[in-house]
């Protein structure tokens, strides 16, 4: 039985569109139905329009707030739909307990930092900061505790003397368009085992 995958964005959407592409190489245990982003200037949208894939925006704006009528909207956007897996893919807008828990075990999220370390914004000056040798992305099932749910892949970039936190941001960011359609793959063949690329 094919999955049905729903992708939320906020942006560009790189990883949504390899996670499309993806899906649609063949040989895959999911199908896309749906891009949804929280603003309709999102260039992902139209990325995912020329891939064949439909298309919603929530503006979380009008909702001046109120978390839980945003959640409200988003959740019946995906009831249209029905998928059976949910992806944040940069997502920037945070989800609380009421929203997530129905979707606990079925909800994916990529983030830019080797989790747990650098949880939450600016990872990538973080790991700087730190002095770090090493930093990359994780993908993990999503819980109500940010950027905290069980691991399902990791993929590591080297630091380089020098590096601004854009380098480091694109160097993360060719390894998240690796990582996420890989996990994603397995996880909708029934496959939970860690990745680490
Ligand atoms: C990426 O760095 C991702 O890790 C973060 O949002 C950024 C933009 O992602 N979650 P995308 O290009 O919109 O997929």
């Amino acid at each position: 039985m094919t999955k049905r995958v729903a992708i939320f964005i906020s942006g560009g959407g790189s990883n949504m569109v390899r996670l499309v592409e993806d899906m649609q190489a063949g040989g895959h245990a999911a199908t896309p139905v749906l891009v949804l982003a929280n603003d309709a200037e999102a260039g992902g949208l139209k990325k995912a329009a020329a891939l064949g894939v439909p298309t919603a925006v929530v503006d979380h704006r009008p909702f001046k707030g109120d978390r839980e009528a945003f959640q409200a909207a988003l959740q019946a956007e995906l009831d249209k739909v029905q998928p059976d897996i949910l992806c944040l893919a940069g997502f920037m807008r945070v989800l609380t307990e009421s929203f997530v828990a129905p979707w606990e075990g079925r909800m994916l999220n990529i983030h830019p930092s080797l989790l747990p370390k650098y949880k939450g914004l600016h990872t990538h000056a973080r790991a700087l900061a730190a002095g770090d040798a090493e930093h990359g992305c994780t993908v993990h099932l999503v819980t109500p505790a940010l950027d905290d749910g069980p691991i399902l892949g990791q993929a590591r970039v080297p630091v380089f003397a020098g590096d601004t936190p854009d380098d480091l941001a694109a160097r993360v960011l060719t390894q998240e368009h690796k990582l996420y359609p890989a996990v994603l793959r397995r996880f909708a063949a029934g496959e939970q085992a860690r990745l680490d690329l």
